[in-house]
């Protein structure tokens, strides 16, 4: 019988841009415990990037030499086209969007994926801004809300903030009534204010850990520093989380940070943020009520994969990066 095809970007070693091509593959069959989605749009995230290339070192788990999947996309929007026989909360026609496992599969026409990551797209949201939350807004929940658990008054600052992730917790971190410290480079800080960030940081002129200044809570998406900097930068029993960054200050964060808080009464952990459905869910109802805005800086085809990841890769996206499918009529 012949194989039917779909189109998706596809890559076979780490590198630029210039790696991704526009292939046809076989279209994925679900398993009993999987869905097939029809995607009608994907967001780029700075996992993404990292997975493209490589770095740093995590991104390589699975595939130390080439990359283990060929196809990167972690967030999805669409509309479910085949139920395996073991799905119990989904059915053929339903609108969906979430987290695929593993942040792969998702820049494709179609994807196979498991019920649990994944919910029901808020019926007044378009796939589009439903593609932007998942990964970026669960991380600012668990970052901002659930782990940090902010309080009216504190001050956080955020590292990284006008990327996809900061972007959410920016806006997460005022709901909460905090001061709230963006952090990120000259290009973006007046969009980081627009947000409702207190005060901005330019990273390229300034070093947030040697100003005096203190915080409750860091929320670093991209940290490069050592812990005794970020140490030096928390108010007495205040939390620096490690979310993304250099492989050395996870590692620092996990052999230090217990003796940091022992000798300091300062909180350094890595934060680990498991996919799931209620945060998802969380996030999207926030966003629903108009209280949190998915921001959405462009939107790509998804023959234009390559441009959409070196604009993110260059750090030019102010929120996030949407591809729209071809086959959604939207190119
Ligand atoms: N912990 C977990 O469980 C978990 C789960 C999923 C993802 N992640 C990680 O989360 C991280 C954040 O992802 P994201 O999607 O928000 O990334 P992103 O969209 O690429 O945003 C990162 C932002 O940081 C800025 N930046 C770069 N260098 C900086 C510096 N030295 N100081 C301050 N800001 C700087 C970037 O702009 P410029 O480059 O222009 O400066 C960009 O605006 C990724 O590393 C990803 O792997 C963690």
């Amino acid at each position: 019988m012949a194989q039917i095809m779909m189109k998706a970007i596809v890559y076979t070693e780490y590198g630029s841009p210039d790696v991704l091509q526009l292939k046809e593959v076989a279209k994925p069959a679900p398993t009993d415990d999987e869905m097939l989605i029809r995607i009608q749009a994907v967001s780029v995230n700075g996992s993404d990037w990292e997975g493209l290339i490589g770095k740093p070192l995590y991104a390589r788990i699975g595939g130390l030499r080439k990359p283990r999947h060929q196809i990167l996309g972690s967030d999805i929007a669409g509309r479910v086209e085949m139920v395996g026989k073991n799905i119990r909360e989904f059915q053929v026609g339903d609108e969906v969007f979430g987290e695929l496992p593993g942040y792969h599969g998702g820049f494709a026409e179609y994807v196979c994926a498991p019920e649990k990551t994944l919910a029901r797209k808020p019926a007044r949201m378009t796939f589009e801004e439903a593609a932007a939350i998942p990964q970026a807004g669960v991380i600012a929940l668990r970052g901002i809300c659930a782990k940090g658990q902010v309080q009216p008054g504190q001050k956080v600052l955020i590292n990284g903030a006008g990327g996809s992730a900061g972007t959410f917790a920016v806006q997460l971190a005022k709901l909460c009534g905090a001061e709230v410290t963006g952090v990120d480079n000259t290009g973006k800080l007046d969009f980081l204010s627009s947000l409702g960030a207190d005060h901005v940081i330019d990273y390229t002129r300034e070093d947030f850990t040697r100003n005096g200044k203190q915080y409750d809570l860091i929320l670093d998406l991209i940290a490069h520093r050592s812990v005794f900097a970020y140490a030096r930068a928390l108010r007495p029993n205040g939390t620096y989380f490690f979310v993304g960054g250099a492989v050395a200050v996870l590692f620092q964060s996990l052999l230090l940070g217990p003796w940091i808080r022992i000798a300091k009464s300062k909180n350094i952990r890595p934060l680990i943020v498991p996919q799931n459905r209620e945060d998802l869910v969380s996030i999207a109802e926030l966003c629903e009520a108009g209280k949190v805005i998915p921001v959405i800086d462009r939107q790509y085809p998804l023959s234009e994969v390559p441009e959409a990841l070196r604009y993110v890769g260059e750090g030019r996206h102010k929120g996030k990066v949407v591809i729209t499918l071809e086959s959604n009529g939207k190119t």
